[in-house]
């Protein structure tokens, strides 16, 4: 059974079926890494083979490939898509200006080991869309080498219109915090708004409406491994993110013969090309090379039922691993509502020094190791080996704190950390510097040492 645009379930003679969620009048087939299938018009999706000689309804087939055609098959991810017209179909890209998007190298600034904390971007101005409006606060490795990652924000108050954004360079995470992001890709329609992440696969183009009028939020860019689960250990076969929580689109396409500017980031930079029809014209597609969204509510948390916090890597969502057995290119990890019942433990996150380097963000209320000035939309950098953990507040409150089981209940955090130093763009020290006075908050921890 396949499902089309119109909610209509039609059958197909494989009896294999899509399986389909509900939700804001969207549709979406379910699973992460799986191999989904979709038609939005009756009969466009070949069986039994990938590439006939004339694929049906006079479509154009073709092939995206997510992977090198001879990885092994728990590491292969391609689609087969199934256009009006090919991608191939298009005139020369040429240069257009990346505003505040950068890409590696990263060597505006010199790395810098401070902790270190921004405020929100400003209001955008008027007719900001959303490629228009990412901003590069800094990132590590090598988009040509195909590893490290950047951190974006964006912030936008206009629909992309008669513009599709695509991106050569690596998958991107969006994570909104403020207003839905209506993302029309080539595979169909995804919405995420605060509590949800979208991921778009590198090359799947996008084009990206904003149904409250505008929208704000945080991009992990990852030039390396595409992010998978990660692996459960001892936790057992379920945990954490469930495999079946993460919804892909189904098929749906646009018929548009008008001008289109489709951008194109390739090695860090924008191309451009005016097409004279909309690339998002996708009428059937099968494969594993596809956008997802998943609600953060619906992770599943594991902690302590006994004593200390654990290191947050059991918050881990997403990993991209690198050819290091559990050394990640990135993670991504939320914080998210749980329970704490630690007997004497010290229950907020500890102090630390990291090997890794740690970019937070915070969706919506606080978090439990900052009183105040860590804000939805701002965020903070702990590069590698920078001392950080609870501020004075947070640890004269949890130390002194009753032990009774408590719950974290008002807030949705999340982090992405890499196994690099993230170096910052110029404009994140300049026009869009760190808060002033961000290590005041470790200022007075008291020495306590009695022997
Ligand atoms: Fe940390």
């Amino acid at each position: 059974m396949i499902v089309g645009t119109d909610g209509r379930e039609h059958a197909m003679g494989s009896g294999q079926r899509t399986t389909v969620a509900a939700g804001d009048g969207i549709r979406y087939s379910t699973g992460f890494g799986n191999e989904h299938s979709s038609e939005a018009v009756p009969g466009a999706l070949p069986i039994g083979r990938n590439s006939p000689q004339r694929a049906p309804l006079g479509l154009y087939a073709e092939q995206l490939s997510g992977s090198a055609f001879t990885e092994p098959r728990d590491t292969s991810r391609r689609s087969w898509l199934y256009r009006i017209r090919p991608s191939a179909a298009h005139p020369p890209y040429t240069r257009i200006s990346q505003g505040a998007l950068r890409g590696t190298p990263f060597d505006e600034t010199v790395p810098d080991p401070n902790r270190l904390r921004w405020d929100p971007l400003p209001e955008p101005p008027a007719g900001t869309d959303f490629v228009a409006g990412l901003w590069t606060l800094g990132g590590n490795g090598d988009i040509r080498q195909r590893s490290g990652m950047a951190v974006h924000l964006y912030h936008a108050n206009a629909s992309m219109r008669d513009r599709v954004f695509g991106n050569a360079d690596g998958e991107l995470l969006i994570v909104p915090e403020r207003g839905t992001v209506l993302l029309r890709t080539e595979f169909g329609v995804l919405e995420a708004g605060p509590g949800h992440i979208a991921l778009i696969p590198r090359g799947v183009r996008f084009r990206v409406e904003l149904p409250d009028g505008a929208a704000r939020g945080y991009v992990c860019e990852n030039y390396g491994r595409p992010f998978v689960l990660p692996e459960l250990g001892p936790i057992g076969a379920n945990g954490l993110a469930a495999a079946r929580d993460f919804e892909a689109p189904v098929a749906a396409y646009e018929d548009v013969e008008r001008p289109v500017e489709v951008i194109t980031k390739f090695c860090g930079h924008l191309w451009a090309a005016v097409h004279d029809h909309s690339p998002l014209d996708v009428v059937a597609w099968h494969g594993s090379h596809v956008p997802y969204r998943y609600d953060l509510r619906r992770f599943n948390v594991i902690g302590s039922i006994s004593y200390d916090h654990p290191d947050p890597s059991i918050f881990t969502v997403l990993t991209s691993p690198s050819d290091t057995p559990g050394l990640a290119n990135a993670d991504f990890v939320v914080f998210a509502p749980r329970w704490l019942v630690g007997e004497d433990t010290f229950r907020p996150p500890y102090f630390h020094r990291n090997v890794m380097s740690e970019y937070m963000g915070l969706i919506e209320g606080a978090y439990d190791a900052k009183a105040e000035g860590f804000v939805p939309g701002g965020g903070s950098l702990h590069n590698m080996m920078s001392a950080h953990g609870p501020d004075r507040e947070t640890f004269e409150r949890a130390s002194a704190a009753e032990l009774v089981p408590a719950k974290v209940a008002d807030g949705l955090a999340f982090m992405f950390e890499t196994r690099w130093p993230v170096t910052l763009s110029a404009a994140a020290v300049g026009e869009h510097r760190p808060q002033h006075g961000y290590d005041n908050v470790w200022e007075g921890l008291q020495r306590h040492f009695t022997a």
